[in-house]
């Protein structure tokens, strides 16, 4: 990732990646063809891509170096992000081949290795090599194993390899333990880099930025001025045809732990000591250690989980979770999920975190919302303290890509009268942001070797740990039914009420 001063767009300075042979597991599926290859794409345009690049595919089905190369070549106008053309196309296509094979059989990797050699002698890949595992997560272990094992992984004559695990990287603390020992067992954790697609999203990059780069916020940043923080990934979208895996992983799984946390650690970690991959997730990762083990008692009080039942979004009728295909119909798998956190550590002490998560809700909104404390006395007398408007700095994720900041003002008039007002900023009024599929920066850090925006062993376990007794209290407690919200609602009337206990209330899902 790379930083500058008050340029329009970003890319133009940065260098060229490293020539390099990418290989990706999973290589016929959804994430190949409609993230990574427009991703690869749009690096091609902006000139990042290296000039000596290969593509290796690998997935179980029979296929042909031509026909999947060709396969690529067809998908990628349907999921381009920009208009395409044909010299970057080249650039990316160039060198394509395809290993058929079972990821679990020795043979795969001999193959692999194989057409490694092949196009690192014709094509002067220079040995480096990127793995990429875009398969369902049973096969990171063994992949990961495979790839350590023979020798394919090994860093020799000053050439790089490299491994990218996608999510869900485990699915509890245990898990993710296992996981990591596993692949530390044959990597090295410079090796790994798991990806959170979150981290890719410039809004959400940006909050490492607007903390550190502007002297105006870190004074202000903690217990004696901030007096709760609210965190918000809503999603209009239903689980569709997904529920297999959804139903198996829940709101919580599916989000806190990965990308809810991303956020929360960007908020609230301490300032790294440099801009450095191991600073800063060095910090991520404390921050996340801090936060409060929920005890057997508190966990059931801090959280609320509940399902979509029948109800419009977007003026469109959806059907109820349990409604869903490959979804078990007395299935007790949350579809939204809120939580309220502390973390203990002086800057935080006594401030809450509110998140929350959830599918089928009104509307697309992913923003953190940083409350201050209200003024400290009731100066104006016909405006009661409790009418003035709550003072909110709120960094829009997605899809609004803003700041704003909310204070009051006073109404003009003879009388000193008070109303509440907003100042944002917007991304697109300032920047000329070319659409991107938001695995770019990702792909082009892991090119690069600069691992600042991939979680490291101790942050992922230290995630899981923080969610762990909530995972504890659901299975200790089964029931027969979860509260249900109306699709299309903002959720359910149990996460009111866990603000409405502490005196607060969610911020609108508009
Ligand atoms: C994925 C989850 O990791 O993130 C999905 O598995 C979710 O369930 C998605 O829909 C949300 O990503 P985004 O970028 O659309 O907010």
């Amino acid at each position: 990732m790379t930083v500058q001063n008050g340029a329009k767009t970003a890319a133009t300075t940065a260098r060229r990646a490293d020539p390099c042979c990418l290989v990706i597991f999973g290589a016929s599926g959804d994430l190949t063809h409609r993230l990574l290859l427009p991703a690869l794409y749009n690096l091609a345009v902006e000139g990042l891509l290296p000039e000596a690049f290969g593509l290796i595919g690998v997935a179980r089905s029979a296929s042909s170096s031509e026909a999947f190369a060709g396969d690529l070549a067809k998908s990628l106008p349907k999921f381009a992000t920009r208009d395409i053309d044909q010299s970057a196309v080249k650039r990316v296509l160039s060198c394509v081949a395809y290993v058929q094979g079972d990821p679990d059989d020795n043979e795969t990797y001999r193959k692999i290795g194989q057409e490694l050699t092949r196009i690192e002698r014709e094509h002067g890949t220079k040995g480096n090599r990127l793995f990429y595992l875009a398969t369902p997560p049973a096969g990171f272990a063994p992949i990961g194993t495979h790839l350590g094992e023979s020798g394919l992984a090994r860093e020799e004559n000053g050439a790089w390899r490299r491994v990218v695990i996608e999510k869900p990287f485990g699915t509890d603390l245990a898990s993710a333990r296992a996981l990591n020992q596993k692949l530390l067992g044959v990597l090295n954790e410079d090796q790994i880099f798991r990806i959170d697609h979150y981290l890719g999203k410039e809004t959400v990059q940006n909050i490492m930025v607007l903390r550190f780069a502007n002297g105006l916020f870190e004074p202000i940043w903690n217990r004696h001025h901030i007096e709760h923080v609210q965190i918000t990934v809503a999603e209009s979208l239903t689980v569709g045809r997904r529920g297999n895996y959804y139903d198996a992983t829940g709101a919580l799984r599916d989000m806190v732990p990965n990308h809810l946390f991303q956020l929360l650690s960007l908020i609230a970690m301490e300032p790294p000591s440099r801009f450095a991959a191991d600073a800063v997730r060095a910090e991520k990762a404390q921050l996340l250690d801090a936060v409060q083990l929920q005890s057997h008692d508190e966990a059931p009080r801090n959280c609320v989980r509940a399902q979509y039942g029948d109800g419009y979004v977007d003026n469109h009728a959806v059907d109820a979770y349990r409604k869903t295909a490959d979804v078990n119909p007395d299935s007790t798998t949350e579809t939204y999920v809120a939580l309220k956190l502390m973390i203990d550590n002086w800057r935080w002490a006594q401030v809450p975190f509110y998140l929350r998560t959830g599918k089928a809700l009104r509307a697309k909104q992913s923003e953190v919302a940083i409350k201050f404390k209200q003024a400290p006395v009731a100066m104006f007398r016909d405006t009661p303290i409790d009418r003035l408007a709550e003072n909110f700095l709120v960094i829009g994720i997605q899809p609004n890509e803003c700041i704003g900041l909310e204070f009051n003002a006073k109404i003009p008039g003879p009388s000193i009268a008070i109303g509440g007002v907003g100042m944002t900023f917007k991304y697109e009024d300032f920047f000329d942001v070319a659409p991107s599929t938001g695995y770019e920066t990702l792909i082009y850090d892991c090119m690069i070797g600069d691992a600042i925006l991939y979680p490291r062993a101790d942050g992922i376990e230290a995630g899981w740990r923080a969610v762990q007794p909530f995972l504890d209290a659901w299975r200790e407690t089964p029931v027969k039914a979860l509260p249900t919200y109306r699709a299309g609602s903002e959720g359910p009337k149990e996460a009111d009420e866990l603000l409405a206990r502490d005196g607060r209330r969610w911020r609108p899902i508009a």
